[in-house]
């Protein structure tokens, strides 16, 4: 029986990437909407789960994505409510790549590195940057500062980040080079997961640092988020540094995204998002 991907994407065009990965992930065929709100997806799910009864709804599943985080979110919800009991089939959410993204900067961290009782500083808090955060925390460090240029805004998603998962991170401000030097100081791992062509980590800031054992940037697209880094570092020590750049990240994220497509066909109940996501980064990193 045919493997068939329901494509909900927030955006008003449904993501090509995203749509080109299902394929690599072996998927026959991909059923793409853009536009998806809480509001208009209810008939796209009952056209999945009303059409392959019994063991063979697990040959059907929904993908969804899209650029705004929460509105994806929405439209989980309103997906699971779909469902009837058993008659559901299974489910992704990956919001610009934020879960599997930040999945795959975790593990490349802690390749053959302990993250245990470290310090992490995360420059950059969006989607990316709140999983990374989230993900490392919860493999035992000891804190993690997150940032942006605003205090306020970066207290807003911590706060977030405590109501939805119970974790403490840090709030801070990184507007000046000084501000970045000053966090690097007493950091072991920096990662920059600001946006994309903009240098948030001056190479003064990171050279200077007495204590920092690992530096990743996800940001591919030149001037890179670290100065210095380049995107192919795969754990290359530069200054006494390991050094992780976007595309070895990029790769392993590559891994994970295709892993999460394949495994949505396992069964027919599994609903993978910022939670789930991450076990199957560390299965695959583990293989
Ligand atoms: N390599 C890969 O496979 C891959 C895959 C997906 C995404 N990415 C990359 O991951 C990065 C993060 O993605 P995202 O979706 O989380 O991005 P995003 O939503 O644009 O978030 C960027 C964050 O950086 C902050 N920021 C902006 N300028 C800053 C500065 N100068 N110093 C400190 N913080 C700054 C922003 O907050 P304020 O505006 O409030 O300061 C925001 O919190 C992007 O570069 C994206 O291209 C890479």
């Amino acid at each position: 029986m045919k493997k068939l991907l329901l494509h909900l994407d927030t955006d008003p065009v449904p993501s090509t990437f995203d749509q080109a990965v299902v394929y690599d992930a072996g998927v026959d065929n991909v059923i793409a909407f853009g536009g998806a709100t809480r509001d208009n997806v209810t008939s796209h799910v009952h056209g999945m789960i009303f059409t392959r009864g019994g063991k063979n709804l697990k040959n059907s599943a929904i993908f969804i994505g899209g650029s705004n985080v929460p509105a994806t979110e929405l439209v989980g919800k309103a997906v699971k409510k779909a469902f009837f009991g058993p008659v559901r089939v299974s489910v992704m959410l990956d919001p610009n790549g934020s879960n599997t993204t930040a999945a795959a900067i975790a593990r490349k961290v802690m390749t053959n590195y302990d993250i245990k009782g470290k310090n992490v500083v995360i420059i950059g808090a969006g989607p990316v940057g709140q999983r990374t955060a989230l993900y490392l925390l919860q493999e035992g460090a000891a804190q993690v500062i997150l940032t942006s240029r605003s205090i306020a805004r970066t207290k807003v998603i911590t706060d977030h980040l405590k109501e939805a998962y119970d974790v403490d991170v840090i709030p801070a401000e990184t507007r000046s080079d000084e501000a970045i030097t000053k966090l690097l100081a007493n950091a072991h791992v920096a990662i920059a997961s600001g946006p994309a062509g903009v240098c948030v980590v001056p190479q003064s800031a990171w050279k200077n640092s007495e204590t920092l054992e690992i530096i990743a940037d996800v940001n591919a697209v030149p001037p890179l988020g670290v100065e210095a880094i380049e995107v192919m570092d795969n754990g290359t020590e530069k200054e006494g540094v390991r050094c992780y750049g976007a595309i070895a990240i990029g790769n392993f994220k590559m891994k994970v995204h295709r892993g999460a497509i394949a495994s949505l066909f396992d069964s027919n109940d599994q609903f993978l998002d910022e939670t789930t996501i991450y076990d199957i980064a560390r299965k695959i990193d583990s293989q």
